[in-house]
């Protein structure tokens, strides 16, 4: 269902080429709960925001449903992605604005749902998220744990079928980040989402039916 095709990337700096990713190919199967590990600097979240249609590989492709991501014009992997795929950034990405409440409904507005019944979910997920004393606080009254949280209900409100999390637990004491991974293992058991999840956690390597890790810019299985 998520294909990616001998993708590469690389950066050029001032002082060298920088080749993060080195023709990493991976068939992520409908249902699947994917760990991707690595070391800090390997690439974890160049590879999800390119398998989120987020950022354009250098080299290679990636299809999502057969779809190639990046051949598509942006506005139509924009929409694309709104309907589809559920992304929670490393640093969250929050729009300061606008009130927890508000940033996960933001994606059923944009995806042309009644307010409604986006506002019903949205409060839904905040609250199986544990946040739904917080949700009037604008970002900058949240703590860093809870925005995390926030963008994880964020991610979920159009029910993607395609979940990438960058670190998801990666500021959440250990009883939060054992409810997230709860929630997670949850939609892996119901089937109703593919996840592949960058992460350091032991817990979340418990989770997943499989487990990637990256090196050298190149995906081995675990
Ligand atoms: N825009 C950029 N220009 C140059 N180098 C970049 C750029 N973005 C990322 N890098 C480099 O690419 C490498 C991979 O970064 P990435 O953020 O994917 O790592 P990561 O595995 O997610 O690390 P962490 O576990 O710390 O989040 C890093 O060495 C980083 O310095
Ligand atoms: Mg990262």
């Amino acid at each position: 269902m998520l294909e990616a095709r001998r993708v590469h990337k690389w950066y050029n700096t001032k002082k060298a080429k920088l080749h993060v990713l080195r023709g990493i190919s991976i068939n992520v199967q409908s249902g699947e709960l994917i760990a991707l590990l690595g070391a800090s600097g390997a690439g974890k979240s160049t590879l999800l925001h390119i398998l989120g249609g987020l950022d354009v590989p250098t080299q290679g492709e990636v299809l999502l449903n057969g779809q190639n991501l990046y051949t598509i014009r942006d506005t139509v992997r924009a929409s694309l992605r709104n309907r589809n795929i559920g992304f929670v950034f490393q640093f969250y990405h929050l729009m300061p604005e606008f009130t927890a409440l508000e940033n996960v409904m933001l994606p059923g507005l944009i995806a042309g749902n009644g307010r409604a019944a986006v506002q019903d979910k949205a409060l839904r997920l905040l609250s199986q998220v544990g946040l739904e004393k917080r949700k009037t606080h604008y970002p900058a009254e949240l703590s860093g744990g809870e925005q995390q949280r926030v963008a994880i209900a964020r991610a979920l409100i159009n029910d993607p079928g395609v979940l990438l999390c960058d670190e998801p637990t990666g500021n959440l004491d250990s009883k939060t980040g054992e409810k997230i991974c709860g929630i997670l293992a949850e939609l892996h058991r119901e089937k109703t989402c593919t996840i592949v999840i960058a992460t350091h956690s032991e817990r979340v390597a418990a989770i997943s039916s499989r487990v990637l890790s990256i090196n050298d810019g190149l995906l081995a299985e675990k």
